[in-house]
């Protein structure tokens, strides 16, 4: 597996700064670019943090269904809500689902994105790092990046209201927390400061610890929640946030000098939904990315097993000279063009999208690529029915039995809350809208 293509396509780093250095631990703060010139005379009144995480492989929501929340293409949107030099936009990591192939492609994706978003500071878990070491991603960038065990602060000035506001994003591990030198981290703290510690376990033993830092104002908490929510609403300082996951949300922080030299915090979300602009730059970088998935080969690299038993998918035409009458009202309903839905989004060469719209992924005798025999695309008799071989040899030889076994798959294997929201609870709707068999009321309970 090559990766050129993740730097040839667009992925051109050259924009990428050098030099914009954070604080390795037990030094002085590193400093971003002030956002604001000296002598500004103008300043908005308030300070939006956004801040987005964990997104786990995630540049698009699927499109299986309409109302999905995320998108590379549509963040933008969101942190254009604040002016650019009254916002910081900082993702807290934990970039990859996986270590595929495919993750590598998007974490590239995933860089490429977040510098034409002008994030400020992305925060990586050592996972991450790995990651990005291997892929020649840390050579500096736009941004920053921050680790808990290396680089693991960075500020930046504002002005805000007319006073000058420093915010201080660092990093720590729960398992070698040193209040000390966190204190150390943020002692820096001018006339107004706003300081935010990325933490990998909030258990309660840690954010007793933690609270004894007088100069923390917000921790941000590991979750597996996907949207943004404040951890525990009864605790005033430090606030305990999460970021959310799969970028369905922004997470919003806005901060507001009170006049008494303290900081009013507030803390929401954003859906990344629909309604919201499309940056085209943004939605081109996504269709480079299928072009990449494409040109990397990834349904031709993916593994495939045999069947059991010797088993082998044939192909909804086989089907067709015995069972016309259930092969023409199948091909009437939208199984019969799952293939080309993804055709017409660009997705067929994605393995992620392919395995729940062909027959057999995954498995040696069904669909690899589109030079696979063109019935195994789509979601085809054997997808249910289980492959056929077995039950044609049945019928020549007479051996006894249909050698249709055990359906394959269940509809909620495809239709899960993911994939099908619209499914779960009008079970038997759905079944309905797919009869392609002579006698509906031998449907029975298909689940
Ligand atoms: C040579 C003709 C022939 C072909 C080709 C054929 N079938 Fe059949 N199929 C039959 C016959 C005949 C029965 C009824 C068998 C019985 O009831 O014992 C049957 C029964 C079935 C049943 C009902 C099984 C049951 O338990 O009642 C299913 C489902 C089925 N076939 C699916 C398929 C699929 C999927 C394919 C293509 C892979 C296929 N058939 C290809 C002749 C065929
Ligand atoms: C291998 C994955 C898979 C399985 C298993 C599956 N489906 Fe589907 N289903 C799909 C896909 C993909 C589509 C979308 C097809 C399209 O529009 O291109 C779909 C669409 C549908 C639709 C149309 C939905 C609409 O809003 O119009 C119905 C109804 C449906 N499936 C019912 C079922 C039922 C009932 C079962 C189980 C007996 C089932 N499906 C099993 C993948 C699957
Ligand atoms: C877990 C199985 C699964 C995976 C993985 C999957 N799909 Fe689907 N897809 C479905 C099902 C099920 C439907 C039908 C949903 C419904 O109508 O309830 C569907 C429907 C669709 C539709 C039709 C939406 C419409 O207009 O009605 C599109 C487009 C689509 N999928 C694209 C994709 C893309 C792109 C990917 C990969 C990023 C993908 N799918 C991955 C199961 C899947
Ligand atoms: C999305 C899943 C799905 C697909 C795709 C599908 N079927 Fe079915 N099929 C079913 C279900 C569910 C039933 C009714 C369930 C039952 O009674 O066992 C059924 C019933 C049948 C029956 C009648 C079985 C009986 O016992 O009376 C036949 C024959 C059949 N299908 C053949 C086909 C053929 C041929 C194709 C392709 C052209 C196909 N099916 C595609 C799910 C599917």
């Amino acid at each position: 597996m090559k990766f050129s293509s993740v730097f040839s396509y667009r992925i051109v780093l050259a924009a990428f700064m050098v030099g914009v250095g954070c604080t390795p631990r037990g030094s002085s703060n590193g400093r971003l670019p002030d956002s604001t010139p000296p002598g500004a005379a103008v300043s908005g009144e308030t300070l939006t943090v956004f801040m987005t995480g964990n997104v786990l492989s995630t540049l698009q929501p699927c499109g299986c269904s309409s109302g999905q929340l995320g998108g590379l293409d549509r963040r933008g949107a969101v942190l254009a809500t604040a002016p650019a030099d009254q916002r910081l936009v900082l993702d807290t990591g934990n970039l990859l689902a996986g270590h595929k192939p495919q993750d590598m492609i998007k974490l590239g994706v995933l860089f490429q994105a977040m510098s034409m978003l002008e994030y400020d500071l992305v925060h990586l878990t050592p996972e991450d790092l790995a990651a990005v070491t291997n892929l020649g991603l840390a050579q500096g960038g736009t941004f920053p990046l921050i680790t808990p065990d290396g680089e693991a602060s960075c500020s930046k000035k504002f002005t805000v209201a007319g006073q000058p506001l420093t915010v201080t994003v660092a990093s720590a591990r729960a398992d070698s927390l040193d209040i000390d030198s966190l204190e150390s981290l943020f002692e820096q703290r001018q006339a107004l400061g706003l300081n935010i510690l990325i933490i990998d376990d909030a258990s309660d033993d840690v954010v007793a610890k933690l609270a004894t830092l007088r100069a923390l104002d917000v921790v941000i908490c590991p979750t597996a929640a996907d949207e943004p929510r404040i951890i525990d609403k009864g605790r005033q300082k430090p606030l305990l946030v999460s970021v959310g996951r799969l970028g369905k949300y922004v997470a919003r922080l806005t901060a507001r000098p009170a006049g008494d030299g303290t900081l009013g915090l507030d803390f929401d979300k954003v859906a990344v939904d629909e309604s919201l602009a499309q940056d085209e730059h943004l939605a081109q970088l996504y269709k480079d990315y299928q072009v990449m998935v494409k040109e990397e080969r990834l349904l031709e690299g993916h593994p495939r097993v045999p069947l059991p038993d010797g088993l082998k998918y044939l192909g909804n035409e086989s089907c067709r000279s015995c069972h016309s009458y259930e092969y023409d009202k199948w091909s009437k309903n939208p199984h019969a063009h799952a293939y080309e839905t993804l055709v017409n989004v660009g997705a067929q060469y994605d393995p992620e999208c392919v395995k729940c719209h062909v027959v057999g992924f995954g498995y040696e005798s069904g669909f690899i690529s589109e030079e696979s025999p063109k019935d195994l695309r789509d979601v085809g008799c054997e997808v249910c029915h289980g492959p056929g071989s077995e039950h044609l040899k049945s019928l020549t030889t007479g051996r006894g039995g249909t050698g249709i076994s055990e359906p394959m798959a269940k509809c909620i294997d495809c239709h899960n809350p993911d994939h099908s929201p619209g499914y779960q609870g009008h079970e038997e709707e759905y079944l309905r809208k797919i009869i392609h068999w002579r006698e509906p009321e031998a449907a029975g309970d298909v689940k």
